[in-house]
């Protein structure tokens, strides 16, 4: 594995892959690597010639200190998880993505506005400003993005367009414990009994996709807030149905649904989605 700290030598290395003829796959981290994404590394490694991981925790993404300190960091056991799947590992450090404060603007429209964009003020920013520079950075054919964070991949094909980034966006499946927990960096925050009560996430979002289909959006989502009422460790912070790709709220008539729901438990954050076609 080829490892780079500067984006400049990275560049060069890329180039000359692709002078060659090499296709380049690209997956963007934060590190404290799981199972989740591993598989878009293994994806990415067996549809491209050179897959670059980039762990790179990104302080301008997190809008809650406490938050970015907690964060997990452990590049060791990374490095050493990622080894059969991975080309090039790509470490910036903080001079080296932001020389200067980031002031290019975007323009989202309603998607920044609503969900992890409301409650989330400046995320969505500090994600845009990231994905932007790791591309430049980068240049790969096809890049690899987890569908748990669903509004992020549509973030991200926002920016691909408005940079006008030739760059294929490849969407990922979720990829989940035995008992249904998303895998999440933040899962190694949860206590033991966090941990046992946190696949009640999924499963909520199971029933919830069948009571939308029987009942209704009203009534689904009056089940969503009675599970979580009933069950005080958790908070939720919201939970809708959208539209998948207008990510507009739901009409009962639509065709296809995604189920939006972040809680939080104890003091973690926690992210995840269904998607359901009728
Ligand atoms: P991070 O949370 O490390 O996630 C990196 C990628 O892994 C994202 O595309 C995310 O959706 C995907 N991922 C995380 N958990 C997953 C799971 N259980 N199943 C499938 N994919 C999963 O997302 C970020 O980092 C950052 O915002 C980043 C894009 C790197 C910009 O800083």
């Amino acid at each position: 594995m080829h490892i780079f700290k500067h984006s400049a030598e990275l560049l060069d290395f890329v180039r000359h892959q692709k002078a060659q003829g090499k296709t380049v796959g690209f997956v963007p981290t934060m590190g404290a690597l799981h199972k989740g994404h591993i598989s878009l590394l293994e994806k990415s490694y067996s549809e491209n010639d050179i897959t670059i991981c980039s762990i790179y925790v990104n302080p301008i993404q997190f809008n809650n200190a406490s938050d970015l300190d907690k964060y997990p960091r452990m590049p060791e056991k990374d490095m050493e998880m990622i080894k059969h799947c991975c080309d090039v590992v790509f470490l910036p450090n903080n001079e080296e993505m932001y020389p200067e404060k980031p002031s290019e603007e975007y323009d989202f429209g309603h998607l920044d506005k609503v969900l992890e964009g409301a409650f989330r003020p400046g995320h969505f920013y500090g994600v845009a400003a990231v994905v932007r520079r790791l591309f430049e950075m980068t240049e790969p054919h096809n890049t690899y993005f987890g569908l748990k964070d669903y509004q992020q991949l549509l973030i991200v094909k926002s920016i691909a367009k408005q940079c006008n980034f030739d760059i294929n966006i490849v969407p990922c499946p979720i990829v989940r414990e035995f008992d249904g927990l998303a895998m999440s960096s933040r899962n190694l925050r949860l206590s033991k009994e966090e941990r046992e009560i946190a696949p009640l996430i999924w499963k909520s979002l199971n029933n919830a996709a069948k009571i939308l289909l029987q009942e209704g959006i009203e009534a689904s989502k009056d089940f969503i807030l009675d599970t979580f009422a009933n069950n005080p460790s958790f908070k939720i912070e919201y939970f809708e149905w959208y539209h998948p790709e207008k990510f507009i709220p739901s009409q009962q008539s639509d065709e296809q649904f995604v189920g939006l729901m972040v809680v939080w438990l104890g003091e973690v954050r926690l992210i995840d989605n269904i998607i359901i076609k009728k």
